[in-house]
């Protein structure tokens, strides 16, 4: 007799994102300094709100605390939504831990095993996890570079589904390739999801990052899709809080809801502290996320002016969140970013980045491309720049390309 882990887990593999860490772990061994453009940490200070919201907590027992999330936060976040014009009441909102949470609870409400998600690829790498374990097809629709990754066409989208499609899943403005969508885009998803019977999960976790011309429009702006969309939240990019662990499912269909409220209470609650320090972030004022975003779009144009001036490099300007998804001219990103890590520095620094290829449903896409973070600051993104583009001849020049 052998010891054997579930079929469901054994599908679950490692994060592509997280896939370098022990090249990155030599490296720092070897003393060199890693500008690290492969992971969406924000480098901004989580405002002190935070932490002083905590210190003046004065309960004596820290106690388990609604399975829902406390009320005064799940009131700031109804109010927040207020203030953005989407008409939730708190019996719409469940806090839970981080967007992450929100992923796992919504697909095991949706999806039984075998049943398909319609998503634009490439697509955030950790909804794979998820998907894997549930055994949930992916019926993707591919997008390009040269398109900047936007939806080619309704009926491109449209012939990807299939009797067994229950959901279309985006994130907007979106993680990995820094699109935000266009109204023609919501209303082709919107026309879709009407005809076809689908839930629409939107990912909203960036929404106040957006440079460009298109606004980041929420899908909780669809009256007449209300019953049908589900909106995943968090605080972790919003306010510089990731380690917080603190977002929420929010939703006006009543069945689905009551399905995602008996899972948090399954897992009783969400840590009382980090709800607290999050209730004190929602009262910041507007002019908070305004800089946020300002800084970002400061670092987006940096990023930017840098990768189109790279000969061969394929790139569009990033309209929203704070990664670029790039073609690079070369063959295999992955042994790129392998190298970069092994065999390359310049005074003892080097950089480091996502292969593309984990962010895609489809075998063997992605390979030459890569996606970039610029959630570092400016004057380390700038260096970290350097690096890639000497890096990147040097690569060139030793591959004969
Ligand atoms: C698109 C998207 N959704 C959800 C998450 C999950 O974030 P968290 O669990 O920190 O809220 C992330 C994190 O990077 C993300 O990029």
């Amino acid at each position: 007799m052998s010891l054997e882990l579930s079929k469901r887990i054994q599908r679950l593999k490692t994060s592509p994102v997280r896939k370098l860490v022990p090249y990155g772990e030599e490296a720092t061994k070897k003393g060199i300094k890693i500008h690290h453009l492969n992971i969406g940490q924000p480098d901004i200070d989580t405002p002190r709100v935070f932490f002083d919201a905590i210190s003046k907590y004065e309960g004596k027992v820290l106690k388990y605390e609604h399975s829902a999330g406390i009320m005064p936060l799940r009131e700031k976040m109804k109010s927040y939504y207020d203030r953005l014009g989407l008409n939730y009441s708190i019996e719409d909102i469940l806090v839970v831990n981080g967007g992450s949470e929100a992923l796992q609870f919504i697909f095991t409400a949706l999806f039984d095993e075998g049943d398909e998600v319609l998503i634009g690829e490439p697509y955030y790498a950790n909804y794979n996890s998820f998907f894997d374990v549930l055994n949930i097809k992916r019926n993707a629709i591919r997008t390009y570079a040269e398109d900047g990754y936007h939806f080619r066409s309704l009926e491109d989208m449209e012939s990807m589904i299939t009797p067994n499609t229950k959901a279309f899943m985006f994130s907007n403005p979106s993680n990995p390739t820094g699109v935000v969508c266009t109204k023609e885009e919501l209303d082709n998803i919107a026309y879709l999801a009407k005809k076809y019977d689908l839930y629409i999960i939107s990912d909203e976790v960036y929404r106040e990052f957006v440079y460009g011309e298109n606004k980041a429009i929420s899908f909780g702006t669809y009256k007449e899709l209300e019953d049908r969309v589900i909106i995943i939240d968090s605080i972790s990019k919003r306010y510089s809080a990731c380690g917080a662990r603190i977002g929420c499912v929010v939703s006006k269909n009543k069945e689905f809801m009551s399905a995602i409220f008996r899972q948090c209470q399954a897992r009783l609650s969400v840590p009382t502290l980090e709800m607290v320090g999050a209730a004190a972030l929602y009262d910041l004022p507007d002019n908070y996320l305004e800089s946020a975003r300002l800084e970002y779009k400061n670092r987006k144009n940096i990023l930017f002016a840098e990768l189109s001036s790279m000969e061969g490099v394929v790139t569009r300007e990033p309209e929203g969140a704070f990664y670029s998804f790039v073609k690079l001219p070369i063959l295999d990103g992955e042994d790129f970013a392998i190298w970069l890590l092994s065999n390359f520095n310049i005074n003892n620094e080097t950089v480091m980045f996502a292969p593309g290829e984990g962010f895609y449903a489809t075998e063997g896409l992605g390979k030459n491309e890569v996606r970039i973070c610029y959630a570092i600051e400016s004057e380390d993104l700038k260096r970290a720049m350097t690096i890639l583009r000497l890096g990147l001849k040097e690569y060139k020049r030793l591959k004969g390309i």
